[in-house]
């Protein structure tokens, strides 16, 4: 079961990515707009990919199976959605004895097509059917991506772990940035200023992972400069302190976990510094 021809139906921004990284593997894609309609003829594919919304996903699979556009050809199609939260069951329409279906996932943030993620070394979550697992991690090493199936894996908290850090991040950029022009940054500056700074810490989180990756006051157990913090914030844009507070409790738990691994003496008393950090944080007044 060789990949070679696919079939990318929705031309948003993940679909337009991916037929670009497969036209540049050497596959022959095809990306098919859904507002075009889906195809009027057979899908000569060995892979059909639907990029559409969530929401769209069911919809598109039962229109592709009752229009019996599939599983036509000697060899087994598989048909992938790229939704995190869905597992293969919402293609489940589409089975046939040559049509297999599964989830294809890239845990990677595609903002605009004009300006696509790397995507080698990205991972991407892939779960169904084994005919249709079989090409989607083909699929996926021809984009230089790595394929992963986790057996029992909660997709929906699957999902949220990876909003909860994709979409987040971009947040906290948005409330890191309004801080610095309230501190006196020309808004431009104030975002090409975090950007590298934002580089250097997924940098971090790769190469040294967690607690490691932790820099900053609470790493050095700095009661005094968490103070200041939450004084200037409350003076100033108080409408962050939340946000700084429930982000600062959760480095206390890594602090310690690091104070703990470390066999350096400027540890002696690290418990206590950490327990007035997570004291403050929680009662600032
Ligand atoms: N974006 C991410 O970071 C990301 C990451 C991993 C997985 N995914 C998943 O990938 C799938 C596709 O997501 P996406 O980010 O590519 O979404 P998208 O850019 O919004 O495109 C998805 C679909 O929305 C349609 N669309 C776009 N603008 C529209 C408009 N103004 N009116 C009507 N329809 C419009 C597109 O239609 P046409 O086909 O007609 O152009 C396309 O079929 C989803 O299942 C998503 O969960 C996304």
């Amino acid at each position: 079961m060789t990949l070679a021809e696919v079939v990318i139906i929705g031309a948003g921004t993940v679909g337009s990515v991916l037929a670009r990284g497969l036209r540049k593997a050497g596959l022959a894609v095809k990306l098919r707009p859904l507002r075009r309609g889906l195809p009027k003829q057979r899908v000569e594919a060995d892979l059909v990919v639907l990029a559409v919304r969530d929401d769209e996903i069911a919809q598109v699979a039962d229109r592709l199976a009752s229009a019996g556009l599939l599983g036509h050809r000697r060899r087994t199609v598989g048909v992938v959605h790229c939704a995190g939260a869905l597992g293969p069951e919402v293609l489940a329409t589409l089975r046939a004895p040559r049509v297999a279906v599964a989830q294809m996932h890239p845990l990677l943030s595609f903002a605009d097509r004009q300006a696509p993620p790397q995507l080698r070394g990205g991972y991407v979550h892939v779960t169904g059917d084994r005919a249709a697992c079989r090409l989607a991690t083909q699929a996926c090493r021809a984009l230089e991506m790595k394929s992963v199936t986790i057996e029992g894996f909660d997709l929906v908290l699957y999902h949220a772990a990876a909003a909860l850090l994709a979409n987040g991040a971009v947040a906290l950029v948005g409330s890191a940035q309004a801080a610095l022009e309230t501190a006196g940054a020309d808004p431009d500056l104030a975002g090409a200023m975090l950007a590298p700074l934002l580089r250097s810490v997924a940098e971090n989180v790769a190469r040294l992972g967690l607690p490691a990756a932790l820099t900053g006051p609470v790493r050095r157990g700095d009661l005094g400069a968490v103070r200041a913090h939450l004084a200037r914030l409350s003076a100033k844009t108080p409408g962050q302190v939340a946000l700084y507070q429930v982000l600062t409790t959760a480095q206390v738990p890594l602090a310690r976990a690091l104070a703990a691994a470390s066999s350096e003496s400027p540890n002696e008393g690290a418990a206590e510094k950490y327990d007035a950090i997570a004291q403050l944080l929680s009662d600032p007044r």
